[in-house]
């Protein structure tokens, strides 16, 4: 009989939290939705950075770093699946922590590509590898029969028997089916037919700095886009247009306006969404967050505007969807009710001062102790924050009407460029009552690099502009 009660109470302890991760529905995002964190099918948050994608059969595959919210050390490489680019499936870690060696414990990889080699029929994965202080780096490769991996690590890509010394990489397949691989600067090396070593130098330094270099082709057009040097801070990425890879390459100018940062975001990948009317080229960043990098990194992805041979990303899109039949890409109106932040339904806890930026009403808090309540039916909320130099990151928690904690996550509301954004957005929950806190960590992302120049917020605030629900 005591056997018989106690199979009871594990059951109904394992239908409660069955029940919990249940509260969410996987699988209904509609649209792409940048700067704030994704939730794959068990509920977790997407993880993969510095990312590109790759596609077969109809699937889109992502593949890119792990990170945690305590080291930089590297923790894997994900990949993920899609059918629409919306909703994420986790497929496996593609390539672990090694036992040892140069990806094993307390080392840096970083800046994962993956790419079919045509003539095997095999994947082959590059990255960025390194020592935790960034003192031995070279570009490592890896290879799969499944695009699922596992993937084993080879060690470095040899040219002349040499291996790559350089940081920050990618790569570029072209139409007919031959593989570059890019470092920082902007040199261009071409892979041999097998994708497992360089046979060539296909094009030499063009600027110093160029971090994350990403190429993509549009017609007879080679587009190079990079970042400056500034660590885990975003600048205003710029880009290269040539007929040729081998150049000469042009010097374009910005692809975002001048001073927002790329939008807050570091460019990684291009991905071409092409269609029966259009082609959609979508522009791949990460938003980092040091040190909460698991937590709360995002990603920022936005179709790019084409003008004549000119590349632009004019405003930044919270929502966007893209039509995988057409090819087109269309911004999407939330539909929700907005509350502004003297709404008499959110109460506030702790010192909170209101004010106005750029006409936005705002509130903002840097006490460690404060935290805005609010209770709301519905299946979703979402929240615009004022993104600012001085802010830092944000407790956010959603808890059923049994006060059980159904979503967690911390989201980091610094941006060093001002901007109002959507800054976090539920899962999609079964409707009902649900309770959303938000609360004042008293953190921020700040961090020095290996030059000792430090980076990140100066403050501790939390900035809000509006909740929504859907
Ligand atoms: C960036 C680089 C990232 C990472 C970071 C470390 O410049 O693009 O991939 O290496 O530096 O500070």
């Amino acid at each position: 009989m005591a056997n018989y009660k106690l199979i009871i109470f594990i059951s109904a302890i394992l239908i409660a939290q069955w029940a919990n991760i249940f509260a969410q529905q996987a699988g209904n995002t509609n649209a792409i939705y940048s700067g704030l964190a994704w939730y794959d099918q068990n509920g977790k948050v997407v993880s993969a950075h510095g990312a590109n994608i790759v596609m077969k059969n109809g699937k889109f595959y992502l593949f890119g770093e792990v990170h945690s919210d305590t080291s930089n050390a590297f923790a894997g490489f994900n990949c993920y699946s899609s059918k629409d680019l919306y909703n994420w499936k986790f497929e496996s870690m593609a390539l672990p922590v090694q036992k040892n060696g140069k990806l094993g414990p307390n080392r840096v990889g970083e800046r994962v590509k993956v790419m079919k080699n045509p003539s095997s029929g095999d994947f082959v994965m590059f990255m960025h590898v390194d020592t935790l202080g960034y003192k031995d780096q070279f570009v490592g490769y890896a290879t799969a029969k499944k695009i699922t991996g596992p993937y084993q690590f080879k060690g470095p890509l040899l040219f002349n028997g040499k291996p790559i010394k350089k940081w920050d990489m990618g790569t570029f397949q072209d139409h007919d089916g031959t593989g570059y691989l890019l470092t920082h600067g902007g040199m261009i090396h071409q892979l041999s037919t097998d994708y497992k070593s360089i046979i060539a130098e296909t094009n030499p330094t063009i600027a110093t700095g160029f971090e994350s270099p990403t190429l993509f082709r549009k017609n007879d057009t080679y587009y190079f886009i990079g970042s400056h040097l500034t660590s885990w801070e975003k600048n205003d990425n710029y880009y290269f247009t040539a007929k040729s890879l081998s150049g000469p390459w042009t010097a374009r100018g910005l692809l975002a306006p001048k001073d927002k940062l790329t939008w807050n975001s570091q460019s990684t990948f291009v991905l071409k969404i092409e269609g029966t009317k259009d082609t959609t080229f979508m522009f791949m960043g990460d938003r980092w967050s040091f040190p909460k990098q698991h937590s709360a990194a995002t990603y920022v992805w936005q179709p790019i505007t084409f003008t004549g041979d000119s590349i632009s990303i004019p405003q930044y899109l919270n929502a966007w969807t893209v039509n995988l039949n057409t090819g087109a890409a269309n911004t999407i109106r939330l539909n929700h009710k907005i509350l502004l932040p003297n709404n008499k339904q959110i109460s506030y806890s702790g010192n909170w001062k209101s004010s106005t930026i750029d006409s936005i009403p705002i509130i903002r808090s840097n006490d460690p102790k404060a935290f805005l309540s609010f209770k709301f039916n519905g299946k979703q909320i979402g929240l615009y924050a004022y993104l600012l130099p001085d802010n830092g990151y944000a407790k956010v928690e959603i808890l059923n009407n049994k006060g059980e904690v159904v979503v967690k996550n911390i989201i980091d509301l610094y941006s060093k460029s001002p901007m109002s954004q959507l800054a976090f957005l539920s899962p999609i929950l079964n409707k009902s009552e649900y309770q959303l806190i938000v609360t004042v960590t008293g953190e921020r992302p700040n961090w020095s690099d290996k030059r000792k120049t430090l980076y990140g917020s100066t403050g501790n605030n939390i900035t809000i502009a509006k909740l929504i629900i859907l």
